[in-house]
């Protein structure tokens, strides 16, 4: 684990929540075992805590960690979104297996209304907490923004977003299967305004 600046000496001087903030990464590879209740409450309990604009918590989440309805998903939102390929995160859309959700057992949509103009905002806070709580719970995860082409999928209905809402991410979770290096981070972008 490379430490950025932390102006601290060494990892165990660290808490265990930095541990965690440097410990997560986007992870594109899963194990098939699942995921234990008592953690996907955990999980949703501490995206919860998530600070948002006026309190509103315009969260709402929409677990599905049925395996076989996860893979169907994924071909469908993968279809659905091919035509928008520069949303790639990392994403190889030719990849013939599961290409959006990796083959995790476990994915969270989160929905807000669509007239909250913080929602994004509220729901990247609760998304970030709930990455965070899995990586303390030995967990992987990866936030998947195509997630939100299961709007324009046949099966999207049996989900029963209302209308007023609209997908604004998915998160996977799972036992990785990889353990990828950190991605570069930014080094140039920090001003100090005097
Ligand atoms: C809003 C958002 C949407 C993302 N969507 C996807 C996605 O659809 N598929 C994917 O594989 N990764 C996705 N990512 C993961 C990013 O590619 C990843 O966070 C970035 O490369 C940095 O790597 P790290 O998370 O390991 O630090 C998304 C990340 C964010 C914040």
């Amino acid at each position: 684990m490379r430490i950025l600046s932390l102006g601290l000496k060494n990892l165990t001087a660290m808490t265990e929540t930095i541990t965690s903030i440097y410990k997560r990464r986007s992870v594109r590879k899963y194990k098939p075992a699942t995921i234990a209740t008592t953690y996907i409450e955990e999980i949703i309990a501490a995206g919860k805590m998530a600070p948002s604009a006026i309190n509103a918590q315009p969260w709402k989440f929409y677990v599905m960690n049925d395996q076989t309805l996860i893979t169907k998903m994924s071909e469908e939102i993968a279809a659905a979104a091919e035509q928008h390929a520069y949303l790639s995160h990392g994403v190889h859309l030719s990849q013939p297996a599961d290409r959006i959700f990796f083959g995790s057992p476990l994915v969270i949509f989160i929905s807000a209304p669509k007239t909250n103009e913080w929602s994004r905002l509220d729901v990247g806070m609760c998304a970030q907490n709930m990455m965070l709580a899995a990586t303390s719970l030995g967990l992987d995860s990866c936030p998947i923004g195509f997630g939100k082409f299961v709007e324009r999928t046949k099966s999207y209905s049996i989900m029963n977003v209302p209308s007023s809402e609209e997908i604004i991410i998915a998160i996977v979770f799972g036992y990785g299967d990889h353990a990828p290096q950190m991605e570069s981070r930014l080094m140039n972008n920090v001003f100090y305004v005097k």
